[in-house]
């Protein structure tokens, strides 16, 4: 059967099938190349898209603007605090009057239930740009990634370290499970998926040939691995208090280059980014000085080194997040 989702929303992963998933992989494929070959693709001038942005953000908004000024699209973005949304305008009500000028609505903010809610009430496509439990527009980037890489998603192992129960940690697990890579999560138990979201992991992934496992062993967790991929410690919307344990708990997990030592030779590095490899940020020289410690989830080292895939990762935002404006609004 052809595969179609025009009208669709993007909320999450698990709402989409494989096939799916493989029709906005090839979608994006095709606009990158359009993109690098200068050949215009204003397909959907005359419509108008809107980004709604409760969290502070580089890679995400940057991509929806210019995927969506490539297209010919009207953009607008809001900023967090400049709409009336949640304090003087229920989710529901914004919803309903944004859907009624804009062709499509961009939300990046905090409980998953806020952008299911705006996708009940707004009648055009919503597309979740992150909320506290789902990353699904980082997930299409990371595949697109790990496929120009590797050739094909077969016979990969991947390894996440870290927070794995943040939003790109439910969502890396959930996008390897749809599309057949091995996952493993090596992390402090505390810092595990919720047991829920492994179970339903683990079903989609017997589906489709792949497996999910989760170790507190770092040797264990990162041998053989061709992709390791880490995140921030602590999240947006996360209170600072939490950087304390939050260090304690995660330092052992840091991606440094024993641990890349150990994975593939053809390992690679990934990171969703922004990283705290150094200590050229506010936050970074602040936790040096409070902590004593100068790189965070991942070492500069690796970070910088010919392993890290991270700019490409970052490029592949615009493109795939195009494909699903393109997808879900032609
Ligand atoms: N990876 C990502 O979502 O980056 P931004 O927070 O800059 O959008
Ligand atoms: N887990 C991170 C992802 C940033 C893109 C956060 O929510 O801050």
């Amino acid at each position: 059967m052809p595969v179609n989702v025009r009208g669709r929303h993007f909320l999450k992963l698990l709402d989409y099938s494989p096939a799916e998933i493989r029709y906005l992989l090839d979608l994006a494929k095709e606009f990158k190349r359009m993109k690098r070959n200068g050949v215009p693709h204003r397909y959907l001038e005359n419509k108008n898209i809107v980004l709604l942005f409760e969290k502070t953000s580089t890679r995400t908004r940057c991509s929806f603007e210019v995927a969506g000024n490539d297209l010919g699209l009207g953009v607008t973005y809001l900023d967090p605090g400049s709409s009336q949304m949640g304090k003087k305008e229920s989710i529901a009500d914004t919803a309903r009057v944004l859907g009624r000028m804009y062709d499509g609505i961009e939300y990046r903010g905090f409980d998953q239930e806020i952008v299911e809610t705006l996708a009940k009430y707004a009648g055009v496509p919503v597309w979740n740009g992150l909320t506290d439990q789902f990353h699904p527009t980082q997930m299409l980037a990371d595949l697109l990634t790990i496929e120009e890489k590797f050739g094909s998603f077969k016979d990969l192992k991947f390894t996440y370290m870290g927070d794995a129960r943040n939003n790109t940690g439910n969502s890396l697990m959930v996008a390897c499970a749809k599309m057949g890579i091995d996952f493993t999560v090596c992390a402090p138990k505390e810092l595990f998926p919720s047991a829920e979201l492994v179970e339903t992991a683990k079903a989609v992934a017997a589906e489709n040939h792949s497996t999910i496992h989760l170790t507190e062993d770092v040797a264990e967790g990162t041998k053989d691995a061709n992709i390791i991929y880490t995140d921030i410690w602590v999240s947006m919307g996360e209170p600072d208090d939490v950087w304390e344990t939050r260090i304690k708990l995660l330092k052992p997990y840091q991606v440094n280059a024993a641990a890349m030592k150990n994975a593939a030779p053809n390992a690679v590095f990934m990171h969703c980014l922004p990283s705290f490899h150094d200590t050229k940020t506010t936050i970074g020289a602040e936790i040096a000085e409070k902590f004593g410690i100068t790189e965070m989830e991942v070492t500069d080292e690796v970070f910088e080194s010919p392993q890290s895939v991270v700019f490409d990762e970052a490029e592949n935002r615009m493109h795939t997040i195009k494909a699903v404006i393109y997808a879900t609004l032609c």
